[in-house]
């Protein structure tokens, strides 16, 4: 069994449709000098009223915030756009996933915009359609696919999510991946195994700290080694198969820092989002998604301490909005999503003018194939019990 080989695209050379990758903004962008951008932004919103809804993620510049009907994580986000049939045009201020999601779950008839078509996600595309369909193969040949549930990690193309769909299996958000584990697990009875895209971390923070699996029971899939770099015989004992995909911003986490922090700073307490590494993560006091990191701060007392593992840009507003609490960044240097980043004021006041002069730009569409079974996985996700 061989591995597929990947097109290698030039940054902003090439357009390769089934990724994030390679795709660029057409059109003139305003200068990020003019100092008319946020009355620009304000008006070509009032001037599209009810027609369009913009939602925003966490991680997005605060200038680009200000502009959010909505804020939240994927989870969130993904359940509000599918809540506002009434709107035309839905603004993403987010990733190239995220639109697609809402993409799927919105009607036909809405209109999913991505300000910045080069805002993608690098884990996204660490897990591509033709490398997961070879793995399923090498599954097939081990003899072990039939026990296999594949889980998507929100943070996935359209297609691995469909893939999941058509194999029985479901994607999850860093809200509900134990949840959406344990309905995986309970699919093939005992034997059951689950391969878990894209991301490495969440799967193993996960599977063993929510679950009780052991580190063994969890294997890395290469999908840039022949049948992932494992044998028959560890493919047939593990319990959870990760493929070996990561966020490089949270991946910037070090337990390093985290016990540095813990010997310098009294009654700090660590609160990291799952994408971090396992080492980081046993460490830290509090583990969840950005709504849960949101909802800790905002419950905690006055005079604590705090050190936060995620992107850059929610720990600075979390920061701003409670001076009475001591909150820090759980890294040395600067840690923005370089990609959540690329949605500024330029890209945002762009696509809102030309949606008011009747020009729909940027436009985030799944073919109807993908749709169809990338909604069955999203929809097995939005069904599990209790979330
Ligand atoms: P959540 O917002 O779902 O916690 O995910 C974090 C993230 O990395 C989004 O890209
Ligand atoms: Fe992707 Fe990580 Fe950026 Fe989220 S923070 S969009 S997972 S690279």
């Amino acid at each position: 069994m061989t591995t597929t080989d990947l097109p290698l695209l030039t940054l902003g050379r090439g357009v390769d449709p089934h990724a994030e990758r390679g795709v660029d903004c057409p059109g003139a962008l305003p200068p990020a000098s003019d100092p008319d951008l946020v009355a620009r932004a304000r008006a070509a919103k009032e001037a599209l009223g009810e027609k369009v809804f913009v939602l925003g993620h966490h991680y997005q510049r605060d200038e680009v915030i200000a502009f959010a009907d909505v804020t939240g994580d994927s989870f969130k986000l993904a359940r509000e756009a599918a809540a506002r049939p009434e709107a035309e045009y839905i603004v993403f201020c987010g990733v190239h996933f995220m639109a697609e999601s809402a993409d799927i779950l919105t009607a036909d008839t809405q209109r999913v915009i991505l300000p910045d078509l080069a805002a993608g996600c690098s884990m996204a595309d660490m897990a591509r359609l033709a490398q997961v369909e070879d793995a399923w193969d090498a599954l097939v040949e081990a003899g072990v696919a039939d026990q296999v549930v594949p889980i998507t990690y929100m943070n996935s193309s359209a297609d691995i999510k469909a893939f999941c769909g058509r194999h029985g299996g479901a994607v999850c958000t860093s809200s509900n991946a134990e949840v959406a584990l344990r309905w995986a697990f309970e699919q093939h009875g005992p034997d059951t195994k689950v391969l878990f895209l894209p991301d490495q971390h969440l799967g193993r923070n996960t599977a063993v700290l929510e679950l009780g699996h052991s580190l063994d029971d969890c294997v890395v899939w290469n999908p840039f080694r022949t049948s992932g770099g494992l044998t028959s015989a560890q493919l047939a004992d593990a319990r959870m198969i990760l493929w070996r995909g990561h966020c490089s911003v949270h991946g910037r986490f070090s337990e390093h820092v985290v016990d540095e922090l813990r010997a310098t700073v009294p009654d700090i307490q660590i609160l990291v989002h799952p994408e971090c590494k396992h080492e980081v993560v046993t460490r830290a006091d509090l583990v969840g998604s950005t709504e849960f990191i949101i909802r800790t701060i905002e419950n905690a007392p006055a005079g604590s301490s705090w050190a936060i593992g995620t992107e850059l840009n929610l720990v600075q507003r979390l920061a701003n909005a409670h001076p009475d609490k001591r909150i820090v960044f759980l890294d040395k240097t600067v840690c923005y999503c370089a990609t959540m980043n690329r949605i500024d004021l330029p890209h945002f006041v762009w696509a809102l003018e030309n949606l008011v002069a009747g020009n729909v730009v940027n436009v985030i569409e799944v073919d109807a194939e993908t749709q169809k079974w990338a909604e069955v996985a999203l929809q097995r996700m939005l069904d599990l019990p209790g979330i």
